[in-house]
């Protein structure tokens, strides 16, 4: 049998350092664990559209489509803020996402002991603090048609649409609820069914996926505002929440930020199984571009080695080894080594990306 491929997407600004050190984790697992992968490589966002003058070539999706999964950094840069909507990087980002159809965008929120100080809130808030923000990610507010600029009685009207069919929040549902069978066994729904019918619909078709198929997982509703004051407020009364593609991209940057830092947060977005039984899948950090720090070796690569680990957990069903890595970072957290987003007034011994990627290795190895 051939070894299970990857595919590796750096993208732009800060993607290409931090996925040089997923990149000598792989080859860790390959050297030490004998999990070798067929690594390949390929351009999306602006890094693409240097080249070929779109965020996304059509013979890159097919490689994303063969891959058993594709691992991508990050995507975006101010060099690219002229370009025309239809070719910005994103929109490589977003392709990708919707024709593999990755419905599931499960989005981790865990709170590292050694970094629980450095939350803008207080430390009982979010010391052992381990959500799942499940987000739907292909369909909602982000695809729905019409959509566009449009000329109306003399002035231009902007439109988007929120649509979601029933379908669309069965499946994000039963994704939901299997994960909460695994964790707490707690599902929160979020939207706003006070003020939209698409909420309305969301609502009874999370409860009756829930009723017929997972009457005892403990589901609750809530309305999205809520939602967000109530991941602040306190945000440990959750176990995975689940929510629409908007909602989930707002309120999974809020629930970020209770970790300590946006560079700690990994995501996985799974679609439907393959013929091989995997599912569809591609992993990103949460966090962007950084254009400002990009090149100068100051980027926090754990988001995305996390991201890696949770390829090993989904795609590869090697869930020992994902927690393997896992708790090599924690360790090198507790350590106090610290890359600059990480550096807070109790100090720690500061490194860079490669430093903490060398790290993390040193980590794995200790731990054989
Ligand atoms: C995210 C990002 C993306 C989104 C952008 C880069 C298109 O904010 O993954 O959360 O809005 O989904
Ligand atoms: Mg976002």
């Amino acid at each position: 049998m051939s070894n299970p491929s990857i595919l590796i997407l750096p993208g732009d600004g800060i993607g290409p350092e931090v996925m040089g050190e997923v990149k000598k984790i792989i080859s860790w697992f390959g050297d030490k664990r004998g999990l070798t992968f067929d690594v390949s490589e390929d351009l999306v966002g602006g890094a693409a559209y240097d080249v070929h003058g779109v965020p996304l070539a059509d013979e890159t999706m097919a490689k994303a489509q063969a891959a058993d999964a594709v691992l991508l950094g990050a995507v975006g840069g101010p060099k690219y803020d002229v370009l025309d909507f239809s070719v910005k990087p994103e929109r490589g980002l977003l392709r990708l996402r919707k024709e593999m159809d990755l419905f599931s965008n499960l989005r981790p929120a865990q709170c590292f002991d050694a970094l629980a100080d450095f939350s803008s809130l207080k430390k009982d808030v979010v010391a052992g603090l381990d959500i799942m923000i499940v987000r739907e990610l292909t369909s909602g507010v982000y695809f729905g048609e019409p959509r566009g600029i449009f000329e109306e009685n003399g002035e231009r009207v902007g439109i988007n649409t929120q649509r979601y069919t029933e379908s669309e929040v069965e499946r994000v549902a039963r994704s939901a609820f299997e994960l909460a069978k695994r964790r707490r066994n707690k599902v929160c729904s979020m939207e706003k069914a006070n003020v939209m019918e698409s909420g309305i619909l969301w609502r009874e078709v999370v409860q009756r996926v829930h009723d017929e198929e997972y009457p005892d997982v403990e589901l609750s509703h809530m309305y999205a505002d809520n939602g967000a004051m109530q991941l602040v407020r306190w945000p440990k009364q959750f176990d995975v929440i689940v929510t629409d593609n908007l909602f989930g991209d707002i309120l999974s940057d809020c629930a970020a930020m209770l970790t300590g830092s946006l560079g700690m947060l990994p995501s996985a977005s799974l679609g439907a199984p393959m013929e091989n039984g995997r599912p569809k899948a591609l992993y990103e950090p949460v966090h962007g571009s950084a254009p400002d720090i990009a090149g100068q070796g100051k980027a926090n690569p754990i988001a995305c080695i996390l991201s890696f680990a949770m390829a090993l957990r989904y795609s590869f069903d090697q869930g020992d080894e994902a927690t393997r890595l896992e708790q090599a970072i924690e360790k090198v957290l507790a350590d106090g080594v610290r890359t600059a987003d990480l550096m807070g007034p109790e100090g720690g011994t500061p490194v860079s990306t490669s430093g903490m990627g060398d790290a993390i290795i040193a980590a794995l190895d200790a731990s054989l």
